[in-house]
């Protein structure tokens, strides 16, 4: 079975290189031929561990193919996947559907035989029905079913959480989709991996509620997390505690500076719009999204604070832009918000990201890019610790501090024990923690 993916985004290209993976024949489309002559070359243009590897093997194996012309590559699939962007519209909470819609009216006119329509892409209830009409204009006399397949897979490990999913969901009406969807994930269903089969509605808010859940989790921690600090608690000790509870679980319990990437703020928005709409307002939702914002709002305040109340004229080390480790996506990166509010509060940037300067560069100015954290130092007055990359975890905390004006080490991560740092020269903030002044 021929598959297509039209867009080559960090779901698009993991899907269409996973499912090559698969043993099918895949071809992955992008309207942007600069980003198609890339991955022809073999060049991956986003960092995900694994991806190049995967890419390569089956590009070898002659299973993968990329193209930046829809008509040609759609023709003859029996499985078209929409994984194109559904960014928040602007200025609203909504999602905007203008590249579902332009990606499902491109497949309508070029689709042959029957065909198995799929939408990837993270979407608002009642798309997967709204796209069967707007084909169905579109081409009257096309043999095609919908599917509605959210995907969950994480950057940083999307290959991991592609070839190795906790479970499949499948939004359909009819049968001869199920019968293709079952063909196509069937080697993960002989490895046991759970397959729901639901209507188009419950999968598109599946996927919905699974991060609007993740992302309360994140809220939730990080509003004890500011107790912690008021009432004088270790939110280290809090979140073990309680996590250690089997009906809680340790996972996404991690404070820090706010959810950001190119989902949870969006996806959570996109909730809140929809239960509005259906006159069931998502209030747990809503309040998530707005501590949220308070809190990347105050990341700068705090920074301050630990410089002793101002930060004009000082020089400040950033550790990490991207919106998490392992990836090199910066949408709605705590970097984005607390690096420009610093800046208007007068304050010099000094940064380094192992990978992301390149697209951090395009969004961020007036920032002194650095080679590696050492040089960032370099007669800092305080250094932040933005993105829990590895490598800052093994940092030498003395050389480090060897090197800047004011030893103060703002780690809004909890990447590093208190204990440790009470060892170095540092003057160490934390989220959730007692402030750690040398000696202990
Ligand atoms: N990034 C994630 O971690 C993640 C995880 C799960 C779900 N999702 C969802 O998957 C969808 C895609 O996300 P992403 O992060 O991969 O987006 P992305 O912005 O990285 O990639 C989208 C790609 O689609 C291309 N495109 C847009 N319109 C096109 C068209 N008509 N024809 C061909 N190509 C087209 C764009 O050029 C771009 O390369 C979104 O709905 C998102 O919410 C994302």
């Amino acid at each position: 079975m021929k598959v297509a993916v039209v867009g080559a985004g960090y779901v698009g290209l993991v899907t269409a290189a996973g499912l090559s993976e698969f043993g099918f024949d895949v071809i992955c489309i992008d309207k942007e031929a600069d980003k198609v002559e890339c991955l022809r070359q073999g060049e991956i243009p986003i960092h995900e561990p694994g991806l190049d590897g995967l890419v390569l093997a089956n590009r070898r194996a002659g299973r993968l193919d990329f193209s930046d012309d829809v008509m040609g590559a759609v023709r003859g699939a029996g499985v078209v996947f929409i994984a194109v962007g559904t960014p928040s519209r602007r200025g609203e909470d909504a999602a905007d559907l203008a590249f579902v819609r332009a990606a499902a009216e491109q497949i309508g006119r070029a689709m042959d035989g029957f065909t198995v329509v799929v939408t990837k892409s993270t979407v608002p209830v009642g798309t997967a029905r709204m796209l069967e009409q707007l084909i169905r204009d579109v081409r009257p006399d096309a043999d095609f079913e919908m599917a509605s397949n959210p995907e969950f897979l994480r950057e940083g490990s999307a290959v991991e959480d592609f070839l190795r999913p906790d479970r499949i969901v499948v939004g359909l009406s009819a049968a001869r989709a199920r019968e293709r969807m079952s063909e196509l994930y069937r080697p993960l269903m002989l490895r046991d991996v759970p397959v729901l089969f639901t209507t188009f509605e419950t999968a598109e808010l599946i996927k919905y509620a699974a991060n609007a859940y993740l992302a309360t989790r994140i809220g939730f921690i990080n509003e004890m997390a500011d107790l912690c600090e008021a009432v004088g608690a270790d939110v280290a000790a809090v979140t073990r505690g309680m996590g250690l509870d089997r009906r809680i679980g340790l996972h996404y319990l991690q404070p820090g500076p706010g959810f950001g990437g190119s989902c949870f703020p969006k996806d959570t928005r996109a909730l809140a719009s929809i239960a509005r709409q259906a006159g069931s307002r998502a209030k747990i939702v809503e309040a998530v999204i707005d501590s949220n914002n308070l809190r990347k709002e105050s990341l700068a305040e705090r920074i301050a604070q630990a410089v002793g109340g101002d930060v004009r004229g000082k020089r400040v080390a950033v550790l990490g832009v991207s919106f998490k480790a392992e990836t090199d996506d910066l949408r709605e990166a705590a970097s984005l918000a607390v690096i420009p509010a610093l800046q208007r509060a007068g304050a010099n940037i000094a940064a380094y990201d192992p990978v992301a300067v390149a697209a951090a560069r395009q969004l961020l100015s007036q920032v002194e890019w650095c080679e590696d954290a050492y040089e960032t130092a370099k007669d800092a007055d305080a250094i932040v610790v933005l993105t829990e990359w590895n490598e800052f975890r093994g940092l030498d905390l003395w050389r480090l501090a060897a090197q800047m004006r004011e030893p103060v080490l703002i780690d809004l991560r909890n990447i590093y024990s208190a204990g440790d740092v009470a060892k170095t020269p540092f003057i160490y903030h934390s989220i959730g923690r007692p402030t750690v002044v040398p000696g202990g």
